[in-house]
């Protein structure tokens, strides 16, 4: 299973748009690191991803996974900005599908999902549909799905945005635990640089489009982390400084 991903000198432009998207952009995630990916709408971030999960392939440039060059496509699990559940499913059969799709008897899959559902805070939910679920819910299935697809590295496109601030926080303390027990390569989007810091080793700040460079931080705070960190001081001048870097353009080194 594929565990890190390096892009080299992606060039990438929609055709309807004049200007590129990404000229010479290089990125590396290594095996098992929680990456966050952070920048304001329009900048880029999906459009990284669908590149890096292989769903656009028309980019120049190379993406080496395990060290070969190859083409992503199903290689990695990526998780949608929507969270996509199959509103006809419930949890469990939701939960399911990537086994099935593999092959795996129904009973074995329903098996392998029943066994976690406590750990993803769905105990009691299997039987449900997704429109009888919360939003935090509903990520949690969805997130459990990626696990079980068995990829080793998650593409998570801004996974939290629509939740309120509580169970943001919680959900976002509950994806450390897991990432610290399943042990995946994480990129992780999103447009809060708050986001970005609780939950990353490495952040790298996107700019406005053509990104040639993303300005990169390492951010050393012990896991796992919880939610007394965002009062540090430390934390709290971080935040500015990456603020700073992005609302002043210093995002290009
Ligand atoms: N399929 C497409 N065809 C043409 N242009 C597109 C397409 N998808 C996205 N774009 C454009 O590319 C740019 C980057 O879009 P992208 O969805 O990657 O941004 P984003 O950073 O994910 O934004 P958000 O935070 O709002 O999700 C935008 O200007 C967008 O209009
Ligand atoms: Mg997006």
């Amino acid at each position: 299973m594929i565990t890190e991903v390096k892009l080299k000198d992606i060039f990438y432009r929609y055709q309807e748009m004049e200007h590129p998207i990404f000229d010479g952009l290089s990125l590396i995630v290594q095996s098992g690191e929680f990456v966050t990916l952070v920048g304001p709408s329009g900048c880029g971030k999906t459009t990284l991803l669908e590149i890096i999960a292989g769903l656009i392939a028309d980019f120049s440039g190379d993406i080496y996974l395990d060290g070969a060059k190859k083409m992503p496509l199903g290689q990695v699990s990526l998780m949608p900005q929507e969270d996509l559940l199959l509103p006809w499913r419930t949890v469990l059969e939701n939960g399911s599908l990537p086994l099935e799709l593999k092959g795996q008897r129904q009973s074995d899959a329903n098996q392998q999902v029943r066994n976690l559902l406590r750990e993803f805070g769905l105990d009691g939910f299997e039987n449900y549909y997704p429109h009888q679920l919360s939003g935090g819910m509903r990520q949690r299935v969805a997130f459990l799905r990626s696990i079980l697809t068995g990829h080793r590295v998650l593409l998570l496109d801004e996974p939290f945005s629509a939740l309120d601030a509580l169970t943001r926080l919680k959900m976002q303390e509950w994806l450390i635990t897991m990432w610290q027990k399943f042990q995946p390569t994480i990129i992780f989007i999103t447009h809060d640089v708050e986001e970005a810091i609780f939950l990353g080793q490495s952040i790298y700040i996107f700019s406005m489009v053509p990104n040639r460079k993303l300005k990169h931080y390492p951010v050393s705070f012990a896991y796992p982390r919880n939610r007394s960190l965002l009062g540090n001081p430390d934390f709290v001048q971080l935040r500015q400084q990456i603020l700073a870097d992005m609302v002043w353009g210093g995002a290009h080194e």
